[in-house]
């Protein structure tokens, strides 16, 4: 059974997984219309795993006797000056939800909750690791330059690091 709070503070990140989805979904679009392939398939995958991300949350609290809330979203940014702001902002974004990701963390202890709390270890594992992707990629583009051949090359890294699976609801 979960506590009031752990129940309040998991329904929360089910929706910031959610408004992850949404943020790289607008990304992935606005990179698909400025024609970076390899930019658009690694985001629109990126976008997908962040719902997997919300739905391992959701079958977890219902699967634990908790009750999840499906919130609202905020309309994420779909414009960027470049490639470069854009990865950016998923740098920073990472970051905002690592650090709401300690703060459950830290809420699992207060409320004793471990079984919760080891639950979580998965997502600590995963931020660390998309942290350090969002950093390498903008430390490529800082390497290779912004010229129109040096966003060439890192158009195609993207498409390397992406699965090749179509996207959900996209025909190929
Ligand atoms: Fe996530
Ligand atoms: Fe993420």
């Amino acid at each position: 059974m979960l506590s009031e709070k752990i129940n309040k503070v998991l329904n929360n990140q089910i929706k910031i997984e959610a408004e992850s989805s949404q943020a790289y979904l607008a990304m992935a679009c606005w990179a698909d219309t400025c024609g970076y392939e390899g930019a658009a398939q690694f985001l629109f995958e990126h976008s997908d795993e962040e719902r997997q991300h919300m739905l391992k949350l959701i079958h977890f609290v219902n699967t634990r006797g908790g009750n999840v809330e499906i919130f609202e979203l905020s309309k994420p940014k779909g414009n960027f000056e470049n490639m470069k702001e854009l990865f950016e902002a998923l740098l920073e974004h990472e970051v905002m939800v690592s650090e709401n990701i300690n703060n459950l963390v830290a809420v699992t202890f207060e409320e004793k909750d471990f079984a919760t709390h080891n639950f979580l270890q998965w997502y600590v594992s995963e931020q660390i690791e998309e942290e350090a992707l969002a950093r390498s990629i903008l430390d490529k583009m800082a390497l290779i330059g912004e010229t129109e051949n040096g966003l060439y090359l890192i158009d195609n890294e993207l498409k390397a690091l992406t699965t090749g699976a179509t996207p959900s609801g996209l025909a190929q």
